[in-house]
Formats: C-alpha cells, sequence, structure tokens
C-alpha cells in the first residue's frame, strides 16, 4: 500500500499485519523509536484537530522522523492566499517524505494523491472519510472482543456527515457475520450509497428509531458528535440521542460503550467511570495504530527504493 485515503483501499489480511504490528508496538515502544530516523514527515491539516493531529505527531516522533506542521492551514498556509491544495502539495512533498493531510473538502486526499509522489495519509476529509480512525475503532473492538466476525453494533448519532461512521462501515463489511443497527439523529440518516454498500457486503443494516430498538446484548455502542459544522440546513431541529446512566442501564454488562470524540452532550460524564466506557482508550489506541501505519506505508514505499536494506522490523 502507497497511500491510505480510504477504508475501502485496504484488504482484511493488510488490517490483521496492522493489527499485529500494533500489538508489538503497544507492548514495546521504545523498540521502534529510531526506525524512521533520517525521514521527514508532513501534518498538512486545515480542519481542527485535537487526537488525530497530536497522535500522529507523537507517532512520528516516537518513530524517529523529524516532524513538519501546519495546525490551521486554512489560515495560516498559502490556501488564504489563493493557493490551490494540488500546489501546495506539490511544494510540501519536496519537503518531506510523507504528507498526512485533514481537509475540509470530501475529495481532497484524492486529489492530493493525483499529484504527491509522496504517500498520502487521509486523516479525514469533509465530510466523507476518516480511515485512521476506523482503523484504530476495529483495533479497539477487536481488543474488547478478541475477535471481529460475529459482532453486533450500533452507531448512533450522525450517520449522514459523520466520516468516522462512514470508514468503519467500510472495515466492517470486510468482516464475517456483522449487524450494524443505526440510530441516526432526526434528519442525519445514513445515506444510501453506504446502505448500499454495507447490503453489497452481505452486512446486515437495521434502522431504530429508538435506544429500545437496539438488542440488550449488542456488542458495542459507538455513539458519534452531530456535525454541526457541515449541516446544510442550518435550521435542522437537532434532537441529540444523549446517553447516560440512566439510559445505558438497559445495555448488557459486555456492551462497550465507544466515541470517536471530541464529544460535547452525547455521553454525559456520568458514564465516565462505567467499566464499559472505553472511549479514552480508544483515543489512546490511535497512538499505536497510526505508528504501525506509518511504519506499513513507509516500508512498501521506500524499502524498494532507496535505503534498501537499512531497516528491518
Ligand atoms: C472526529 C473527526 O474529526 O471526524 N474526530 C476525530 O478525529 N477523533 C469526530 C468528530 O469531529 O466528531
Amino acid at each position: 500500500m502507497k497511500n491510505f485515503i480510504s477504508a475501502s483501499q485496504i484488504s482484511r489480511t493488510e488490517l490483521d499485519d496492522i493489527f499485529n504490528l500494533t500489538d508489538k508496538i503497544k507492548k514495546n515502544k521504545k523498540k521502534y523509536s529510531n526506525l524512521l530516523k533520517g525521514y521527514v514527515i508532513s501534518t498538512l491539516f486545515f480542519e481542527p484537530s485535537t487526537r488525530t493531529r497530536l497522535s500522529f505527531e507523537s507517532a512520528i516522533l516516537r518513530l524517529g522522523a523529524g516532524l513538519i506542521s501546519t495546525e490551521n492551514a486554512r489560515e495560516n498556509a498559502s490556501a488564504k492566499k489563493g493557493e490551490s491544495l494540488e500546489d501546495t502539495i506539490r511544494i510540501v512533498q519536496g519537503y518531506s517524505d510523507m504528507i498526512v493531510m485533514r481537509h475540509f473538502d470530501n475529495d481532497a486526499a484524492e486529489r492530493a494523491v493525483k499529484v504527491a509522489k509522496v504517500p498520502i495519509i487521509n486523516a479525514g476529509s469533509g465530510g466523507g472519510e476518516h480511515p485512521t480512525q476506523a482503523l484504530l475503532d476495529l483495533y479497539t473492538i477487536r481488543q474488547y472482543k478478541g475477535k471481529i466476525d460475529n459482532i453486533k453494533i450500533a452507531i448512533l448519532g450522525d450517520l449522514k456527515y459523520g466520516r468516522t461512521a462512514h470508514s468503519l462501515i467500510k472495515l466492517l463489511c470486510l468482516y464475517n457475520n456483522i449487524t450494524v443497527y443505526g440510530f441516526p439523529v432526526h434528519g442525519l440518516e445514513l445515506q444510501e450509497n453506504y446502505k448500499n454498500f454495507l447490503k453489497n457486503n452481505n452486512v446486515t443494516y437495521i434502522e431504530c428509531k429508538s435506544l429500545n430498538e437496539i438488542p440488550y446484548d449488542v456488542d458495542f455502542i459507538y455513539q458519534t458528535r452531530v456535525q454541526k459544522e457541515r449541516l446544510e440546513d442550518k435550521n435542522l431541529e437537532i434532537e441529540d440521542i444523549i446517553l447516560n446512566k440512566e439510559n445505558f442501564k438497559r445495555f448488557s454488562e459486555k456492551t462497550f460503550l465507544m466515541h470517536p470524540l471530541p464529544r460535547v452532550n452525547e455521553i454525559s460524564t456520568d458514564l465516565d467511570d462505567d467499566n464499559r466506557s472505553i472511549f479514552f482508550e480508544q483515543a489512546h489506541n490511535g497512538l499505536y495504530t497510526r505508528m504501525a501505519l506509518i511504519l506499513t506505508l513507509m516500508k512498501d514505499f521506500y524499502n524498494n527504493k532507496w535505503r534498501k536494506n537499512e531497516r528491518a522490523y
């Protein structure tokens, strides 16, 4: 794999390899601390971010690579002067060996790949995809259930613009006997193309209108934030789905609660101490899965070109 811009471009075997490497890194991250010495990786973020950018930057530094970064490229980089994304990529690739980018347009990562000569990682593209979030989500699912096949997962909130939900759905399609219960905020239902994607991959999709329609023993609840910044209809009446200690009682002791974060009010803080709340750990897994992804792409791209045999891992 040269780039990672969509969850639909990865295979189950490639995921297995990344997750196995993630396990090893998590056990002993110091061991990997010099592997990318001499490389420079850039992070180009045109949209706000805390977890994604900082975990990527930590991953880059923990692998020993140098880092160049724009945290608010929409305002502080030449985009503000009218430079096209393509030209920005053409320039930044001359300064770095890989580009990690987040952009407000759904097709930004695809456009970047067309002009880039270095690997591109999509760290979120508009209301489209967020494939590296799906990597850490799936890794967390695997960690808690020991497997990914045969699971039932409910995805709540903004299924229309929620890019993390979109990429997660695509990755889940690689596994067997998966049931997805969608419980969208009214007006933010999953779009037809994703419903068809699920159907074509034999994943059962059941749309629910209340929490009570989700089975008691669902394996995971994946709550999401309403992407208010992306709403076309600014007057849409949003009736938030709020999870709290009281209504979460209806789920089993083995139903784990996930969220890509940031949360606003959709998970009450009274659930933070619940053993089933795993969203902070989920976010921390982002560091290790991103280290594994960067190593995998860098190895695939550079090992056969230059510095052959120099790095073995
Ligand atoms: C998400 C995103 O940016 O899409 N956050 C993240 O990367 N963990 C979710 C969100 O903003 O709601």
